[in-house]
Order: structure tokens, then sequence, then C-alpha cells
């Protein structure tokens, strides 16, 4: 057995009996819906999808609903077509093939802390599957006018912390550090000792209130523990990596209406785990240790040392994923969907925003096809999208 599901008998979520400071709702939440955005988006609902109820007849119920109370609720079909097309049009993101088959789980009548808190757990047993990943976004409440929707501070529902230490250097993951020292001070027990994957709590607000801290249990969070298919060394570095890529900060918007709370996952690619969380200088910064097992001569870049060990470092982490049978794609393949998406997009009439920055693995550019195109340029006001956080 390669992959750690840890037992845990503790109840699914723990309230932090801290109190905490406020955040503030975005703009969003003050306003009514906009007309023009509703009308856009149901047009293209009806256009791209259809339903049951006529056009008019629909636009109709939404124009009330807004008079009434200045937002308007999706039928399940529109919300799962919205979440599904903020998907394709998220400039950024390689995977975009399987846009049509993300699980939509509507929670919009959930926004207290505690409940959002479960739903997300709920969200990582259903996604991660035993390791057969399915691409999941849970929607909790919209912002209303005058009632702004809950909260998620966590960047990803699953990350690592990042422990200062008394030299100054940072255990873990150095990108959460700051993170890391925010929970701290609003009460989150660190493990002691302070380990290098210790799984952060959730952040989560409501509305209006304050920031309350819940544990995600450690049998929500699979693990994958990382080998080398050559080099059995490799294991006792003693790294890991959880499975699910879960954003969580980045409001959904869909016809006018933001969905501020709408985490997301899909499937990890391996340069993302071996070419950047576990090699970035201010994440875990390991290439000179793997360098160093591998007998490499580090005295001079000439040697290319560090490109030589992060091939290495992205075939165990590819390697590990496969044997555990955790759902992974590798940079070869999926660039090759990807510009079958775009040729389908560019057959359905469609444009395909992309930025090459991002689609452009971060090893072996080159050698993928993704790296010898342009794309169309990403445009800010596409909707329905995931918005960067702090945008709504
Ligand atoms: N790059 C991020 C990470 O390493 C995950 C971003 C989303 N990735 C994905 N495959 N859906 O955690």
């Amino acid at each position: 057995m390669t992959s750690t599901i840890a037992q845990s008998t503790e109840l699914p979520v723990q309230r932090c009996p801290v109190d905490h400071a406020t955040t503030g709702a975005g703009p969003a939440a003050a306003r009514p819906v906009d007309r023009e955005e509703a009308l856009d988006f149901l047009e293209q609902f009806y256009s791209e999808s259809g339903a049951e109820t006529p056009f008019e007849q629909r636009l109709r119920e939404v124009d009330l609903e807004i008079d009434e109370t200045g937002c308007y609720t999706h039928t399940l079909d529109e919300l799962t077509f919205g979440a599904r097309v903020a998907w394709r049009n998220a400039a950024r993101c390689i995977g975009r093939l399987y846009w049509k088959s993300l699980h939509v789980r509507d929670l919009r009548h959930v926004s207290a802390p505690v409940d959002v808190a479960e739903g997300c757990i709920d969200h990582l047993r259903e996604a991660t599957r035993g390791g057969r990943i399915r691409s999941t976004i849970t929607v909790f409440a919209p912002d209303r006018p005058g009632r702004p929707g809950p909260r998620i501070h966590n960047d990803q529902l699953i990350r690592y912390a990042g422990h200062r230490t008394e030299t100054g250097e940072v255990r873990g993951d150095g990108r959460y550090a700051d993170f890391t020292d925010q929970v701290v001070a609003l009460g989150w027990e660190r493990p002691s000792p302070a380990g290098r994957f210790d799984v952060l709590p959730l952040l989560i607000s409501s509305g209006h209130g304050k920031p309350e801290m819940f544990r995600i249990p450690s049998d929500a969070v699979l693990e994958v523990p990382l080998s080398h298919p050559d080099h059995p060394w490799f294991a006792e570095l003693r790294l890991r990596w959880h499975a699910v890529p879960a954003i969580a900060n980045m409001p959904l918007v869909v016809g006018g209406v933001t969905y501020p709370a709408a985490p997301f996952n899909g499937w990890y690619l391996g340069t993302e785990i071996g070419a950047r969380n576990l090699t970035d200088v201010d994440r875990y910064d390991l290439l000179p240790v793997v360098a160093q097992r591998l007998g490499l001569d580090t005295s001079s870049e000439r040697t290319l040392w560090r490109d030589r060990a992060l091939v290495e470092m992205v075939r165990a982490v590819q390697h590990s994923f496969d044997e555990a049978g955790v759902t992974m794609a590798d940079h070869h393949s999926e660039s090759r969907r990807f510009l079958t998406h775009v040729a389908k997009e560019e057959k359905a009439g469609r444009r395909c925003p992309a930025d090459w920055s991002w689609i452009v693995p971060p090893v072996s550019g080159g050698l993928t096809p993704v790296y010898h195109r342009y794309y169309d340029e990403p445009d800010p006001t596409q909707r329905p999208a995931f918005l960067q956080p702090g945008e709504a």
C-alpha cells in the first residue's frame, strides 16, 4: 500500500474557540444583480444548452426575482452550465478538455462557516474517491444585496503549513509561512514537533462574520508518499504530497450572481508538484538535496545539475502517484489534449483564450506542442468566470 489514508475518529469539524477580526465582503455583496449580465448568461445558456421553460418565461421570472430581491436563483441546470463554462473560460488551465464533466455539488443553501467547512470536507471525500479523482465544484450561498455569502480564506482546501523556525528558516511550505502565522495567531495549535507536511486548518467566514477555523480530518486528505523508480534512497527523503488540488478562494460569477465560496478541483499534473511545489526556491527548494543524492557535480551551473535533478523529481512524483493509483496527468499528454480542446472550441465557433505562460509546462516546454503557438488573448470581462481572489 503506497497511499496513506490515516484513520481519524474525531468529529468532522472542530470549531475554533478564538474570536477573530472581521473580514469585509466584496462590493458584489452590496449591489443588485446586473440585468444585462443575467440576460447575457441566459441567452448563452439557452443557445448552448436549452431548457424546458421557454426563454421568454424564464426571463420574466428572473426579472421579477431581481425586482423583489435584487438577486435571482439559478436553476440547477443553469448553475451546472455556468460552473462548467467558467472552467472552459479559465485561460490559465491546461486541463479544459474535460470541462463538460465537471461534477457540481449544489450547496447554495449553506452559509454558516461550520456547515461550509463540513461541505468542503465532504467535497474532498467525494472528489478523491480513493484516488480516482473526479473534477468537482461545490457551490455555497451567493452574495445577495445586504447578505454577502461565505468566504474561504485558504487558497486551496489542502495546503501544508510553513513553520518559521528560530533560525529564520521555514519548515514546510515556504509560501504558506504568512498564512500559518495568521492561523497560529488565531489559535491553531500547530503539531508538535512541527512537520514539513502539516495540513493547515480551513479559515472560513460568513458574510458579515469573523473567520472561524476548522481542522480537516486526516481521513479526508489522501496523500501519496514519494519514491523513485530507480533510486531507493528517494523514499528516505520522506516526501509526500496530497492527491487533490482544490482551489478555494476564487469567486465564481455566473449571470451577474457572485458565489464567493465555490471550491473546485481537478487532478494534478506531475510537473505542478515535481517542478514547482517541491522545487521552487520559496517552496520546498529540494533540488540541491536531490542533486547531492544523485551525486551530481553542483559546482557550476554548466553541469546542468538542476535540470537533471528536476527531471528525476518529476519522475518520482509521476511514479509514486501511478503506484498509488491516484489520478495524475503528465505534461506531454495533457499538452496534446489541450490542443484538441482548442481545436474543438474553434470548431464550435468560440474563442478559446489561453495564457501562454501558464499553459506551457515548467519543464521541457519546447518538447510539448503547446509551446509552439500563440492563443486568443485572455478577456477579463468574459463570463461565466472564476475571478481572482478579492476581485468580487
Ligand atoms: N498548482 C497548484 C498546486 O500545485 C494547483 C492548481 C490547480 N491544478 C490542477 N491540476 N487543477 O497545488
